[in-house]
């Protein structure tokens, strides 16, 4: 893994967006640097999409959205040139609160996608039908007990 990182380049983002042409395309996921240039006509998603990422600067997000296989991820290995220099997965800020904010946006964005959403719905369910029986029982007393 050590031999890896010393033999790959770092580069900052302003290199990578030199070489977003069909004749040299590089893309960016992970903070990883891919060299995709030969690999654009063979792409099974087509070189459309590589150049497109590779313009917007960050595959990362486009790359996961497919939900690529295990052997497009081996695959990814050959194209590999270098990362990009202090790259900060956006997903990760939790390890790295340099400044100690007060509010933690992940957390709170963790929790709600992580959290079980079972008692919520649950009650979402059972309170209207409460409400709707009681509305029922009143209408029910008033028609027909109160008046007798
Ligand atoms: C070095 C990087 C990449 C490699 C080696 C790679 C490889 C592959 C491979 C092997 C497939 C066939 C399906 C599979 O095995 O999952 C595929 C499909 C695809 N890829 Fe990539 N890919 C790379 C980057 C990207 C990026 C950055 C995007 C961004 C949008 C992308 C978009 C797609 C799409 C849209 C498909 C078609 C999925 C389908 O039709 O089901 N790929 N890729």
């Amino acid at each position: 893994m050590a031999e890896e990182t010393e033999t790959k380049q770092l580069f900052s983002p302003s290199d990578v967006s030199l070489h977003t042409s069909r004749k040299d395309c590089w893309v960016v996921i992970h903070g990883k640097v891919y060299d995709v240039t030969k690999f654009l006509e063979d792409h099974p998603g087509g070189e459309d999409v590589l150049l497109h990422v590779s313009a917007s600067g960050d595959a990362t997000e486009a790359f996961e959205d497919v939900g690529h296989s295990t052997s497009a991820i081996s695959m990814m290995s050959s194209y590999l040139i270098g990362s990009i220099e202090g790259y900060m997965p956006p997903k990760a800020s939790e390890h790295t609160t340099v400044g100690g904010s007060d509010e933690p946006p992940n957390s709170r964005t963790t929790q709600r996608n992580k959290g079980s959403p079972a008692p919520n719905t649950f009650l979402d369910f059972v309170l209207p039908l409460f409400m709707l029986g009681l509305a029922i029982a009143a209408w029910y007393y008033l028609t027909f007990v109160a008046k007798s």
